[in-house]
């Protein structure tokens, strides 16, 4: 069968969904089956309307569009994403990195001062994104991931080994009950923030991320009200603590000027101009 016959066949069959949905032929054309030809095709960028496809192309096809379908998240897919460059597996136990979290690493670089070195601890680390960057790019570095998901932590650690990179560690923690016999210089957290109650208005692909990454009760500010007001005690004077958040930087600045414990208390925006970070300083 040929690419232009599997494209309207697939199209028409699934006219209903589409047409709910919006989403017109070139749009798959051009998006999702780039997307798959990027991945899965030997990395060409054009499949041609007279591609002959085999047995095997059809399988993938179909296979391919049918999770699209289902919305399932295209890095789930893939099983690796990018992240500030670098190339980080994921899972489907494990939340995928967001493009909006490179900001964060982007503020954390033009904050640091060559030739000091930086103890750094990453709340909720993940697939080990922010903690493998900035032990990468900040040679003069010690970076702790904790992560409550055993899956992360075992993922981050593969993600480690892989990028062989040293000074990062990864341990299986709850920020609940969180010692340390250390300070730190940077804490750093993209907690879960999005408020249970939104469920339903929320993108489709969240559904098939890990809901402990996602969802946080009190308008999505519990784990946020907690980190501020107990991770103070693990930073050094002068010691920066930054989250990220979504759409309530007032409440979070407010948070973290009742502590008294914070000197700067500034938001920052991402690319999309939304308040999305929030940092102070320790007295
Ligand atoms: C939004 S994800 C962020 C992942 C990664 N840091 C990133 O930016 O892509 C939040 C992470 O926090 C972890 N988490 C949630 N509650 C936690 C807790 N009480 N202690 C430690 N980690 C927790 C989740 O398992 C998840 O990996």
């Amino acid at each position: 069968m040929y690419y232009r016959e599997w494209l309207f066949f697939f199209f028409y069959k699934n006219i209903n969904f589409f047409r709910i949905k919006n989403i017109n032929i070139n749009y798959i054309d051009n998006f999702i089956c780039k997307n798959l030809l990027y991945y899965k095709f030997k990395n060409k960028n054009k499949i041609y309307l007279d591609f002959f496809l085999s047995y095997k192309d059809l399988f993938l096809l179909n296979n391919f569009l049918l999770k699209i379908l289902n919305y399932e998240n295209i890095e789930y897919i893939n099983k690796y994403t990018y992240f500030y460059g670098l190339k980080i597996f994921i899972n489907n136990k494990v939340f995928v990195p967001r493009i909006e979290t490179e900001c964060l690493i982007d503020f954390i670089l033009n904050y640091i001062k060559n030739n000091r070195f930086y103890k750094i601890l990453d709340l909720g680390s993940g697939s080990g994104n922010i903690s493998l960057v900035l032990s990468k790019l900040i040679e003069k570095s010690k970076v702790l991931g904790i992560d409550i998901n055993l899956d992360s932590i075992l993922l981050s650690k593969i993600n480690k080994n892989r990028l062989n990179i040293n000074n990062v560690n990864f341990k299986l923690n709850n920020w609940y009950y969180f010692s340390s016999n250390y300070l730190y210089d940077i804490i750093i957290s993209n907690p879960p923030y999005i408020n249970i109650n939104d469920f339903n208005y929320i993108n489709n692909n969240i559904l098939y991320e890990n809901f402990n990454s996602i969802f946080s009760k009190n308008n999505g500010l519990y784990d946020i009200y907690y980190i501020i007001n107990n991770f103070s005690k693990f930073l050094k004077s002068n010691g920066l603590l930054i989250l990220e958040h979504f759409n309530n930087h007032k409440k979070i600045k407010y948070i973290f000027k009742k502590t008294k414990k914070f000197k700067k208390i500034y938001s920052l925006k991402d690319f999309n101009n939304i308040y999305r970070f929030t940092f102070g300083i320790k007295y």
